[in-house]
């Protein structure tokens, strides 16, 4: 049978989709390669969030086409920017034998076979209806983590945003569907389990009326053996107050949110759609640092959107000074056709929306740094995870920041295990310590 290999661009649910779709492929008798080099069927699954995204891609794309032009290759193409383009990629891009959308991933053995039968070019890029992967099986590259989705595709159209368009629809799980899956992974040693939806908040609102988030997490969190349970992405418009408490007496629910601000002004949230004020988020933040101190709060911010003036932006600044968020991950913003921003009207040169962003990033990096330095001193329990670019031992804690270990050692036995971590020093984006063995 032939060998294949999957490079995943994006976010989240692509890697767990790819995830799905590499089991699926096994299941069929594909082989798995672990380099593109040897592989007889390279899969790019794609992301269309921004611009840098798809450049991304179409590099690597262009590159291994080069690489395999003399070799009998498949070459698909899946996920968001294969959704977003369907046929049109085909004509973009000659060579590519097939194209899937992030709902077809059942699709692909269909789509190789034909290929190989020489019907080539394959399309299946069927964005409404996503069928329920959860029974796929799956293919997860770690024993210790998991992901498990929650709610597919989006119901929000944030006029910047490609997703509800590649992804369509937001769709629930059933409860009991999710927490059996859950159950099953912590039997098979996963003590880690992050829950996955582009707004978990809403999580069940199609399914019961009304969103039972909440209640996911309390059943969830009750298996015996689940050691940290993660949430993402949240939606401030959708997050009630009732969900702090919930994570506030929960030994298991990690005090990590994961709240987009996208935009400190009112008048930019409200061009961006995003259903909620300046004044909402700092509350929501406020209450969360009122309740649990030690928790860490983090977001994503777009800078540049059409319409954002200086004195907009400055409200940015304001809010990030204020809520002092533990990490902050910043984008310029990119136009994306189709969505309502891409029509706007938009007044700043490039040249000052860099210098925004420049300033932006300049503060949330000493705001970072300043929030880490508190940790100094503390003990904090950390999920040995891998290893850093320079080789050292690291790990998370349940606020998601990254520690690195002094100590370098026996990292095949601590792999996926859970030990209290003396900090020592900090930095911007990580965390040093060292092991503390009782
Ligand atoms: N559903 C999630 C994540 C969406 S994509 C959420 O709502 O939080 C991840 C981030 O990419 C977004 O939070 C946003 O900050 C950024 N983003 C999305 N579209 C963008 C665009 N057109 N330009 C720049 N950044 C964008
Ligand atoms: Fe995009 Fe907004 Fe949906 Fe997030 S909530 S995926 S930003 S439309
Ligand atoms: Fe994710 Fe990118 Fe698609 S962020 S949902 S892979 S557009």
């Amino acid at each position: 049978m032939k060998t294949f290999y999957i490079k995943t661009f994006g976010c989240q649910m692509n890697k767990h989709d790819s995830e799905r779709l590499t089991g699926l492929l096994l299941a069929k008798g594909f082989q798995a390669s672990s380099s593109p080099e040897d592989a007889e069927i390279l899969i790019f699954n794609t992301c269309s969030v921004r611009r840098s995204a798809e450049k991304k891609f179409l590099g690597v794309l262009t590159y291994w086409q080069k690489e395999k032009a003399k070799e009998d290759v498949l070459i698909g193409v899946g996920g968001c920017t294969a959704q977003k383009e369907r046929e049109k990629l085909i004509k973009k891009l000659p060579g590519v034998d097939f194209i899937f959308g992030p709902n077809d991933l059942d699709k692909v053995p269909q789509l190789i076979d034909a290929c190989l039968r020489g019907n080539k070019p394959q399309i299946s890029a069927n964005v409404e209806n996503r069928p329920d992967f959860s029974s796929l099986p799956l293919h997860r590259e770690e024993k210790f983590r998991a992901w498990v989705s929650i709610s597919t595709g989006c119901d929000n159209f944030c006029a910047y945003c490609i997703v509800p368009f590649v992804r369509g629809r937001e769709k629930s799980r059933p409860l009991e569907e999710i927490l059996s899956e859950a159950q099953n992974l912590v039997e098979d040693g996963v003590v880690e389990i992050t829950l996955l939806g582009q707004n978990v908040n809403s999580y069940g609102k199609d399914l019961y009326g009304q969103p039972r988030f909440g209640k996911l997490l309390q059943a969830v969190e009750k298996i015996p053996g689940l050691k940290r349970l993660r949430f993402t992405t949240s939606h401030p418009r959708d997050f009630s107050f009732d969900l702090v408490y919930i994570v506030k007496n929960s030994s298991v629910i990690c005090p990590h949110f994961h709240l987009p601000l996208q935009a400190g002004s009112n008048k930019v949230l409200e061009l961006m759609n995003r259903q909620y004020k300046q004044e909402d988020y700092l509350r929501l933040a406020n209450k969360i640092r009122e309740e649990i101190p030690e928790a860490a709060i983090t977001t994503d911010i777009i800078v540049g959107f059409p319409g954002e003036r200086e004195e907009d932006f400055k409200e940015t600044l304001k809010v990030v000074e204020e809520v002092q968020f533990d990490q902050a991950f910043t984008f310029l913003y990119s136009p994306r056709e189709g969505t309502k921003a891409a029509e706007m009207e938009d007044f700043v040169p490039l040249k000052e929306k860099k210098e925004w962003f420049l300033e932006l990033t300049s503060l949330t990096k000493r705001v970072a740094l300043k929030r880490n330095e508190l940790l100094v001193g503390k003990t904090l329990t950390v999920l040995i995870d891998g290893k850093s670019k320079k080789g050292q031992i690291s790990g998370r804690t349940t606020t998601n920041k990254v520690v690195n270990l002094i100590d370098n050692s026996f990292l095949e036995e601590c792999l996926g295990k859970i030990f209290n971590v003396q900090i020592t020093s900090a930095f911007p984006f990580h965390l040093k310590g060292k092991i503390i063995l009782d």
